[in-house]
């Protein structure tokens, strides 16, 4: 099986658990320093929100990166995933004393959690799979629904704009061959499905979410790679510092692999 195999598929969700059996979401994050960028970007927005004892819940959790590293910090978490694959990635790197509730289950429906549970909810992968808007909307919705009304909420998108110069960096003959359409530049929604920043914007919005951050959580890191896994500790910390003078900037916020949208309650 190959990703043109996976685009004949036509049930989203068998399309979905078919992408993770090929991609290694488990390596993902932490492949590289250069990858590190988006978990270490997010993980300080979500610092900024949780109190101890927080409560968090992580849908599409992927293979834990978040979830664990939460757990590890005492937080109690529950997890929720859709990929049998990233499920299996999961439970191989669960400890017997993590405080992970994990279930295999789609963000479509989270009736197994009740209204109002959780201070914190991460939603790192539906919005920017699922194609139909009103299945997005009832993910935002259930999602909101858990969330206590003091709670934040996290959702994190793929930019269609920036996604054409990555796949540019990779192909040479991108910008005549590549999968987009040529007059308005938007992307065909394969594996992925791209949003451009205010398309992101309008859909959390529509959902009855007040936005209180919009973030590059990567920005040019992926296009940098090499340049940034090259450097030492002390130039890779100051190009932390300063991706994280300009992640918010409203002149980069496009400009990125993986936006998020973090929220309240509107
Ligand atoms: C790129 S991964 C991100 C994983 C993790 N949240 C992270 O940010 O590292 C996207 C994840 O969302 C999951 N996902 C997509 N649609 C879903 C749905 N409707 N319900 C539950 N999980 C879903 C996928 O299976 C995949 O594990």
């Amino acid at each position: 099986m190959d990703f043109n195999d996976i685009y004949q598929i036509k049930d989203e969700i068998e399309q979905i658990q078919k992408t993770y059996e090929l991609f290694n979401e488990d390596a993902r994050l932490n492949r590289s320093k250069a990858a590190r960028v988006e978990f270490l970007t997010n993980v300080r927005y979500i610092e900024k929100y949780l109190k101890t004892g927080g409560r968090i819940l992580d849908i599409g959790a992927g293979a834990g990166e978040y979830s664990l590293y939460f757990a590890r910090k005492g937080y109690a978490v529950s997890a929720l995933e859709l990929s049998s694959n990233n499920i299996r990635a999961f439970e191989r790197k669960l400890h017997p004393e993590d405080k992970v509730e994990l279930v295999q289950g789609n963000a479509l429906d989270l009736s197994r959690y009740a209204d109002g549970s959780f201070d914190i909810v991460l939603m790192f992968g539906p919005l920017y799979h699922l194609h139909g808007e009103e299945d997005r909307q009832q993910c935002i919705r259930e999602a909101k629904r858990v969330c206590k009304d003091t709670g934040k909420l996290f959702f994190a998108f793929i930019p269609n704009d920036f996604v054409i110069l990555t796949e540019f960096s990779f192909h040479n003959d991108y910008f005549v061959s590549g999968d987009y359409d040529k007059e308005t530049f938007a992307l065909e929604d394969f594996p992925f499905v791209f949003h451009t920043v205010p398309e992101c914007r309008e859909m959390i919005r529509r959902g009855g979410i007040r936005i209180l951050h919009e973030v590059a959580s990567d920005g040019i890191s992926e296009l940098m790679e090499e340049r940034i896994n090259g450097m030492d500790e002390e130039s890779y910390q100051q190009y932390l510092r300063y991706h994280e003078y300009i992640c918010e900037k409203p002149e980069f916020l496009g400009m990125t692999n993986h936006l998020l949208i973090v929220g309240e309650k509107g």
